[in-house]
């Protein structure tokens, strides 16, 4: 297996290829260097890490101090994947704000960032590519905006919607984003909108069709049992086997 280092330009490449892309979540050093090593292209910092680590409701109150400070756990696993962090909700109000927050996630070792949003956040975008910082897009469910929206839905399911989607994906893509996350998104929309652009989708709960599939790592590997999601089904039952194995050790201290 080579082991050449993966860059925005490696994982745009794996869409002209036919290759899917496999994409986790890592929010620390050892997270990322086992997914590293179990040979996943692109690992996301991603504000999740509010609700998975920080055990926030949601990822609204995530701090760019806080994205800083899982960001270098994570950049210290000097990783082969791409390594690309969230610009947390208020980090990229402005232009020169989104500028100046994707740089300090490049100084704590990112290696490209993801905002969410579509036509509102192009001069945002065009900043970052200007800078010569990759960027990833994100459009579908917002989590960032979950408290406006009045919960987790699947968009595009009306014809405004799905114009709406298309319109934002062709003009993320336009301003320079070198591939895109769809969150709920309706599969057949998500299916139109990987046809249609050259750059590389990642779905998540957005069907089969997209270029490449996120999940977030904890949900994958079954270590926050009190949650129950629709768009994954564990694939480890960690929870059960950490409580299972801290238990025996448990009373072979205590017995
Ligand atoms: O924050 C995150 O983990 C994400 C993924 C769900 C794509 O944005």
């Amino acid at each position: 297996m080579s082991v050449e280092k993966i860059t925005a330009e490696s994982i745009r490449a794996m869409k002209a290829r036919g290759e899917k892309i496999a994409a986790l979540t890592a929010y620390d050093f050892p997270m990322a260097r086992l997914l590293d090593e179990s040979g996943v292209p692109l690992l996301l910092v991603g504000d999740s890490l509010g609700m998975v680590v920080l055990g926030y409701p949601d990822t609204t109150r995530v701090t760019m101090e806080e994205m800083e400070h899982h960001v270098r756990a994570a950049g210290r696993a000097r990783t082969r994947a791409l390594l690309v962090a969230d610009l947390p909700s208020q980090s990229y109000q402005t232009p020169e704000k989104a500028l100046s927050n994707a740089r300090r996630l490049v100084a704590a070792g990112a290696e490209a960032v993801k905002a969410e949003g579509g036509r509102e956040i192009l001069p945002q975008v065009r900043a970052i590519v200007a800078a010569g910082i990759p960027f990833l897009g994100h459009l579908g469910m917002l989590p960032q905006h979950v408290l406006e929206e009045g919960g987790y839905r699947v968009k595009g399911k009306t014809e405004s919607e799905q114009q709406s989607l298309m319109t934002d994906a062709l003009a993320l893509a336009e301003a320079g984003a070198f591939g895109m996350v769809l969150e709920l998104v309706a599969p057949r929309v998500a299916r139109e909108i990987t046809q249609r652009l050259a750059i590389p989708t990642i779905g998540i709960g957005s069907g089969q069709d997209c270029d490449g599939q996120i999940l977030v790592t904890p949900d994958l590997l079954g270590m926050l049992p009190w949650y129950n999601l629709k768009h994954v089904k564990p694939k480890l039952n960690a929870a059960e086997q950490m409580r299972a194995v801290v238990k025996q050790w448990k009373e072979s201290v205590t017995q």
